[in-house]
């Protein structure tokens, strides 16, 4: 992989900026497979609940889509949890954050 030419801002070129835009590019594309990741990895979380949190957020997907909510409603409801394990107190505020450019103010 390229590799930038400095190690301070202030000597960064041209080239520089164009490869790390060209990775944050990359990165954005690799978003909703890392979406899809954080919502597997929530099989891992149960505790004394009666189901895991893959399990609640896909109940809770289903039961929007049911009730015939829009998609961006249906993808906030699957992914309402995937912050619980690093944001416990504050999980929706964490993935409203990852949420936002994405869909409106008021699924957010
Ligand atoms: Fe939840």
């Amino acid at each position: 992989m390229a590799m930038v030419s400095y190690t301070r801002m202030a000597d960064m070129t041209e080239a520089d900026l164009r490869l790390i835009n060209a990775d944050a590019d990359s990165d954005a594309r690799e978003l909703p497979g890392r979406l899809m990741n954080a919502v597997a990895e929530l099989e891992r979380f149960q505790g004394p609940l009666k189901v895991s949190r893959l399990e609640h957020s896909l109940q809770s997907a289903t039961r929007a889509s049911r009730a015939g909510k829009d998609k961006e409603y249906v993808a906030a409801a699957l992914l309402h949890d995937i912050g619980d394990a690093l944001a416990p107190h504050s999980h929706g505020d964490m993935v409203a954050a990852v949420l936002r450019p994405f869909v409106s103010e008021r699924v957010c």
